[in-house]
């Protein structure tokens, strides 16, 4: 009898996980100047020195995070082998997605002694976290880098970034260094940190610029080496997914996407070796797949929301204020025969929701004495994919 998987035979991959986001590349390559004031930077741990503060921006894809997993592992590596280094502990935290309570509620959990029990999720604030991390710097000593990734999404970086800096200078910290690194994907978000912390953060500034073509062909070509069967993947196809990428935003994540995505397409088909026909037939489903599956995440009306912008920005109607947006997701709701939301306050509560999740960016306005402080926003996605995402969804439920 034949089963379902007779026929799968053949595997163009000889390690499928090179070419996935989980994967963390041992070498880093084409970003030697980076790296370079990476390491400057951070040199006073070496010699038990506070270190620099840092902050890294650039858009995604262009290794931030990748650089910096690196650079701090072979930093770690070598204070031990330096007599006046102090012991260095490294606190990772991804911003996307969390509040500041939940992200010095972390730290604190990282640092708490193993027996303790855990800071409680409730019923304690942001200025007891504050108190409880400090006293956990003080207990562990050494030095400390805490690497806040992504914090372009955190609501109240400011507060976060005031404060950690200024932990030892302000008393709060005596017998521990702080070092601060913090990774944006959006460099408007310095405009919206007041301008003391700018001062502190902004110690040394290191931005990372699109790859281009040749630069992503290098950074496939490695991969490809370990992912591939020999011969399965034909050098047109890094060519192509390195020149498509190029194009759009020098993107590496993409790129790799790209090639994971039109290797495994050339694998269903049972055709080898993979070719750049594979990556251009597998670049419109990457594209759309991870915003697609976004999108659709989204509540009801958080999805009429975006819908909304992407009419406004269809029309080249943005960055739009909360109210702008208000009024065409007013429209929208109507025309999907849904009651709409009806207080200002809840359409922002939706707005800082979807920016914290990436699919907006804002930028801070200030109107001086008179008008005060406001966002205003844009989609930071095509927003044709955001109308034929939500036209895809209506067809199957309205
Ligand atoms: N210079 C590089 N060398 C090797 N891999 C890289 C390089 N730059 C990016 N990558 C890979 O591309 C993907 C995206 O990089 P990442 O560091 O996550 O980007 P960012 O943090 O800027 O959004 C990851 O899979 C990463 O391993
Ligand atoms: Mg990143």
């Amino acid at each position: 009898m034949s089963g379902p998987f007779d026929d799968i035979a053949n595997t163009v991959f000889a390690d499928k996980a090179v070419l996935t986001e989980s994967y963390h590349p041992e070498t880093i390559l084409e970003r030697d100047e980076e790296i370079e004031a990476y390491s400057h930077a951070l040199q006073d741990v070496l010699f038990g020195r506070e270190p620099e503060n840092i902050f890294v921006y650039g858009k995604a894809g262009l290794g931030k995070t990748a650089v910096t997993r690196y650079i701090i592992d072979e930093l770690q590596k070598e204070t031990e082998t330096r007599p006046d280094a102090d012991d260095l502990h490294i606190h990772t935290i991804n911003c996307n997605g969390r509040t500041l309570f939940v992200i010095l509620r972390t730290l604190v959990n990282d640092l708490l002694p193993e027996h303790a029990s855990r800071f409680p999720k409730r019923g304690l604030g942001t200025g007891d976290a504050f108190d409880e991390l400090y006293r956990q710097f003080d207990r562990i000593g050494g030095t400390h880098l805490a690497v806040f990734d992504e914090i372009d999404h955190l609501e109240d970086a400011d507060t976060l970034l005031y404060e950690l800096p200024r932990a030892r200078s302000n008393g709060h910290v005596s017998n521990a260094k702080l070092g601060v690194i913090g990774i944006s994907n959006d460099y408007t978000f310095r405009r919206t940190l007041s301008p003391k912390v700018k001062d502190t953060l902004m110690e040394t500034e290191i931005s990372f610029g699109p790859y281009d073509a040749k630069e992503l062909r290098t950074i496939l070509g490695h991969r490809a080496e370990s992912a591939f069967v020999e011969g399965a993947c034909d050098e047109s196809a890094i060519a192509k997914a390195a020149a498509l990428a190029a194009q759009d935003m020098g993107n590496a994540r993409q790129a790799l996407d790209l090639l994971r995505v039109g290797a495994e397409l050339a694998e269903r088909n049972g055709e080898m070796p993979v070719t750049d026909g594979h990556v251009e037939t597998a670049r419109e489903q990457v594209q759309r797949g991870r915003l697609e599956n976004k999108i659709r995440d989204q509540t009801e009306h958080g999805q009429y929301i975006l819908e909304a912008i992407a009419n406004l920005q269809s029309r080249g109607a943005v960055p739009a204020r909360s109210k702008e947006i208000q009024r065409t997701y007013e429209e929208v709701a109507d025309a999907h025969a849904a009651s709409p939301l009806s207080t200002l306050k809840s359409i922002q509560d939706h707005l800082s929701d979807l920016h914290m999740l990436g699919f907006l960016r804002r930028h801070g306005r200030n109107e001086g004495l008179s008008g005060g402080q406001y966002y205003e926003y844009e989609l930071d996605l095509d927003p044709t994919i955001v109308l034929e995402t939500r036209a895809e969804i209506t067809a199957h439920t309205e």
